[in-house]
C-alpha cells in the first residue's frame, strides 16, 4: 500500500460512520490526508472551501453531490469518485488496495482531463482558422464581384444594397443573426457570374435579343460554379444565392426552374431585393421607376414571380427600410 496517495488530500463524503472510517483508514495507509464529511451537504462545503484533490463519496452521497455542485465545479474541480468504484475494478485490481485503486482512478481522470482540454483548444483553433479562411475567401470574391460591377457604371453599389435589403427582409421573417450575417456577406456575390458575360452583351444599350438574354442567364450557374464545393457554410449560402436568385415562385425562372419552397429562401429574399433595386436605379436599357411604382411591381409579382411571404415582409418594411443605406440593418 505504502505511499500511493502521498500528499493527496482525500475528502470522504457520506455513508455510514463505520464504513467511512474504514475507507479513510485504508486510504490513510496509502499516505493520503483524509477528511471525513458526514453527508453530501457538509462535503460540498468542505470541497468548495478546502479544495481536496479528490472526493470519494459513499452510497447516495455521490448522486447528491452531483446535484449540489455546479457543472463547472464538477468539470474542473476535484474529481468525484464513487466509493463503490474502488471495490469493483477488474480482477487484476482486486489484488490492489483501495489506495492503489484510487491512485489509478486519479491518474486516469487527470489524463482524460488533459485530453479534453487539448481537444477543446484544438477545436477553438480550428474554428478561428476557419473564420479567417472564410473572411479571406469572401474578401477575394467580393473583389471579383466588384470587378464585375465596375464594368457597368449604373450598378455600382447595387450588390451591397441588395445584400442589405435581403438581410432586412430576412430579419422581418425571423431568421437567426447568423443567417442574416451570412446573407449580408454572401448576397453581394449574387451576380458574380457576370464576369463571364461579354461586355458587348452586358453593357449593350437597348433591349437584348433572345439569344443575348440566354447568354446573360448563364451568369447564375457560372457564379454558383465559382462558389461551389467549398467546405464553408458561408460560401454554401453564397453558392445558393448565386444559383437561385433568378428562380421564380411559379417555376418559370432560371437556371433550374425550381418552384415555391424548393427555391432556397436566401434566393427568394435576394430575388425581391435585386428586382426592387434594379427597378429604382437606372439601367442602360431603361429609365428608373419611382419607388411607389417599383413597390407596386413587387406587390404584383407576389405568388408568380416572388414568394408571397417575402413580398409581405417587403410591404411591412416600408419605403424607409427599402431605401436605407447598406450599413443600416434595422427594420
Ligand atoms: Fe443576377
Ligand atoms: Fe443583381
Amino acid at each position: 500500500m505504502d505511499d500511493a496517495l502521498a500528499g493527496t488530500r482525500v475528502l470522504i463524503a457520506g455513508g455510514e460512520a463505520g464504513a467511512a472510517q474504514a475507507l479513510g483508514a485504508s486510504l490513510a495507509a496509502g499516505a493520503a490526508h483524509v477528511t471525513v464529511a458526514p453527508d453530501a451537504e457538509a462535503a460540498a462545503q468542505v470541497a468548495l472551501a478546502g479544495r481536496p484533490d479528490v472526493i470519494v463519496a459513499l452510497g447516495a452521497a455521490e448522486r447528491e453531490l452531483r446535484e449540489l455542485l455546479d457543472p463547472l465545479e464538477l468539470r474542473s474541480g476535484p474529481p468525484l469518485v464513487a466509493a463503490a468504484d474502488l471495490d469493483l475494478l477488474d480482477e487484476e485490481a482486486e489484488k490492489l488496495g483501495p489506495a492503489l485503486r484510487l491512485r489509478a482512478l486519479l491518474d486516469r481522470t487527470a489524463l482524460e482531463r488533459r485530453a479534453r482540454d487539448l481537444e477543446s483548444a484544438l477545436a477553438a483553433q480550428t474554428v478561428a482558422r476557419r473564420r479567417d479562411l472564410d473572411t479571406a475567401r469572401i474578401e477575394m470574391l467580393r473583389r471579383l464581384a466588384l470587378a464585375a460591377e465596375y464594368r457597368d457604371d449604373n450598378t455600382r453599389e447595387h450588390t451591397e444594397r441588395v445584400a442589405a435589403l435581403a438581410a432586412r427582409l430576412g430579419r422581418r421573417l425571423g431568421l437567426s443573426e447568423l443567417a442574416l450575417t451570412h446573407i449580408r456577406d454572401a448576397a453581394p456575390l449574387h451576380d458574380l457570374g457576370k464576369i463571364a458575360i461579354p461586355d458587348s452583351i452586358l453593357l449593350k444599350p437597348g433591349r437584348l435579343s433572345a439569344a443575348e438574354f440566354e447568354v446573360v442567364k448563364t451568369h447564375a450557374e457560372a457564379g454558383a460554379r465559382v462558389l461551389a464545393e467549398a467546405d464553408s457554410e458561408l460560401l454554401e449560402v453564397a453558392e445558393n444565392i448565386a444559383r437561385s436568385h433568378h428562380e421564380r415562385w411559379d417555376g418559370t425562372g432560371y437556371p433550374d426552374g425550381l418552384a415555391g419552397a424548393d427555391i432556397p429562401l436566401v434566393g427568394r429574399l435576394v430575388h425581391v431585393a435585386d428586382v426592387f433595386d434594379i427597378l429604382v436605379h437606372e439601367r442602360p436599357y431603361k429609365d428608373a421607376f419611382s419607388v411607389e411604382d417599383a413597390a407596386e411591381e413587387i406587390q404584383g409579382g407576389a405568388g408568380t414571380q416572388f414568394d408571397p411571404e417575402v413580398v409581405e415582409a417587403f410591404a411591412d418594411l416600408g419605403p424607409r427600410a427599402w431605401l436605407a443605406a447598406p450599413g443600416v440593418y434595422g427594420g
